[in-house]
């Protein structure tokens, strides 16, 4: 487990930078906190880590997105308006994982028990008189995406 703070958008933005730097083929990052904490912006900075050519933009209303021509595919996908398991399996998420993409999934807290077991949880959270400062905490939950947590170092 690692905990970092951010203080700024572009510090987020470059922890997410190196977690897409050293994401591999099927790694899932599952993604935890509330509106506006930063995942979308984390999940940009990981499609630069990706070199996706483009800007990655919040999936709220397409629910996933594929993004091509970065050093492996990223799959973004948002399950805040995903309101049951049935939802979950018309959107399609369930082809990407275990494969080669990478796949960032924004409010994943709320279908935990449908991902793989083993992923990377990155939790995001307000800090209380400090508008611009997150805490993000970094825990794999097995051992395949352990290596993702030294990401956090800096
Ligand atoms: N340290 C920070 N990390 C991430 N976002 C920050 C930070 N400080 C301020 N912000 C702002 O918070 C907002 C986060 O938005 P977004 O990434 O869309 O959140 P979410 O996807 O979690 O709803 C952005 O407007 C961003 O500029
Ligand atoms: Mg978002």
């Amino acid at each position: 487990m690692k905990r970092i703070r951010c203080n700024s958008p572009d510090e987020t933005l470059d922890l997410g930078r190196r977690l897409g730097v050293a994401a591999f083929p099927g790694a899932v990052m599952a993604l935890e906190g509330d509106l506006g904490a930063g995942k979308t912006l984390l999940a940009r900075g990981i499609g630069l880590g990706l070199g996706i050519p483009g800007q990655v933009s919040s999936p709220t209303f397409l629910l996933m997105m594929v993004h091509d021509g970065g050093r492996l595919p990223l799959v973004h996908a948002d399950m805040y308006r995903i309101g049951s398991c049935g939802d979950l399996e018309q959107v399609g998420l369930h082809e990407f994982l275990e494969g080669t993409a990478v796949v960032v999934v924004e409010w994943a807290d709320r279908f935990s028990e449908w991902l793989p077991s083993d992923v990377l949880w990155v939790r995001m959270d307000f800090v209380a008189g400090c508008p611009r400062s997150r805490d993000i905490t970094l825990e794999a939950s097995g051992d395949v995406h352990r290596v993702l947590e030294s990401c956090g170092d800096g």
